[in-house]
């Protein structure tokens, strides 16, 4: 089969990771007989620094004329002091919107392998730990209206969290249908005790739940799931939550398997499109080097054979390249531990292809 892939490579080690990940898909081609070809877009800062705009709409429509798009990463110091509606983040945000990417998936896995890596109690975490987060995307305060207004008490600024029942329906649907291929548990994380647009999602997603008899569904508050994830995170299967919960959830449950440079997600719109980038930022300060952990695009590859592409058995054969790549004791700069064999982003690419 051929496929086609808009690759945006972004920002700082964007460019290095997603030549890493494009070396496997090329493996995996070689090896399923599949084609993969990719149309190489600009966005985020390199578009700002080369066209003048973060987001161009010939990169926007060059991603719709695709079959998926792989994305590094955005952003850095050096466009921060641009105003908001200039900044590279801008790409991203645009690109969600625009695409209609309204399911983030972000999985949160603890190899055993890098075990160590975890700063939780050994107990905490004993027989691994496996929960994804499926985070609302196009909606909710980061695309409510915003804006400055004068008031009695000088200048403010505000910005509107905003769901509709359709938004949280659909959402619902995809986190449910999650849980139910899975250990069937879904957590539903709102603020409900506060905001009216939490009520209303808690009822939405209750109303779904109806659907989904063979499903375990609970509620919880952002604040005291902020907190259960660090205290008992086995106790999570599927969580699903808005756009910004899910924003500083998915940071908290990356921090603990210990490696922000392993996670991939996939960002989903109705239908197989899907949008797929690693969790991480650009990390401008590693650049170059040779030393970003390529991992996080390779698995995030994986993830796209699987959900948009329909290739479980090559999505399968991704993962346990990179598996057998730590149980041989190879590790990148971030992951690095005693007595392991330190590898560059290169040959951390290298390796995991040739396992394949
Ligand atoms: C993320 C990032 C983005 C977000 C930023 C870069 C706009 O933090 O994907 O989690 O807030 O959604
Ligand atoms: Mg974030």
């Amino acid at each position: 089969m051929e496929y086609s892939i808009a690759v945006v490579k972004g920002d700082g080690i964007g460019p290095e990771v997603i030549e890493e990940a494009k070396k496997v898909l090329n493996r995996v081609g070689e090896r399923f007989g599949h084609r993969f070809e990719y149309k190489e877009l600009l966005a985020g800062g390199s578009a700002i620094d080369q066209l003048g705009l973060a987001l161009p709409s010939e990169t926007i429509e060059a991603c719709k004329n695709s079959d998926s798009v792989l994305l590094g990463a955005v952003g850095g110091p050096k466009w921060d002091h641009l105003p908001g509606d200039k900044r590279p983040e801008q790409a991203i945000l645009g690109l969600r919107k625009q695409l209609g990417l309204f399911a983030n998936i972000r999985p949160a896995i603890l190899f055993p392998e890098l075990a160590d890596a975890c700063p939780l109690r050994r107990e905490s975490v004993e027989g691994g730990l496996d929960l994804i987060v499926v985070r609302e995307l196009t909606g909710g305060i980061y695309f409510g209206e915003k804006g400055y207004k004068d008031t009695e008490k000088g200048r403010a600024a505000y910005d509107v969290e905003i769901y509709s029942e359709k938004e949280v329906e659909r959402i619902a649907k995809v986190a449910f249908e999650m849980a139910r291929k899975r250990r069937k548990k879904l957590t539903s994380v709102d603020k409900a005790n506060v905001l009216e647009s939490s009520r209303l999602w808690r009822s939405v997603v209750n109303r779904v739940g109806k659907d989904y008899p063979d499903v375990e569904l609970s509620h919880m508050y952002i604040d005291n799931a902020a907190m259960q994830l660090i205290r008992e995170p086995k106790q999570f299967d599927v969580i699903v939550t808005n756009n910004m919960f899910g924003d500083i959830l998915t940071d908290e449950a990356s921090m603990i398997t210990g490696s922000i440079g392993m996670l991939p997600s996939a960002s989903l719109a109705e239908g197989n499109f899907g949008l797929y980038e690693p969790i991480h930022g650009s990390a401008p300060d590693i650049a170059g080097k040779d030393i970003a952990n390529p991992m996080a695009t390779i698995l995030s590859v994986a993830m796209m054979l699987r959900f948009t592409f329909g290739l479980s058995e090559e999505a399968d054969a991704v993962e346990l390249a990179v598996k057998s790549v730590l149980r041989e004791g190879y590790r990148t700069a971030d992951i690095m531990s005693q007595g392991m064999k330190k590898i560059g982003t290169k040959e951390a690419g290298d390796r995991i292809a040739k396992a394949i």
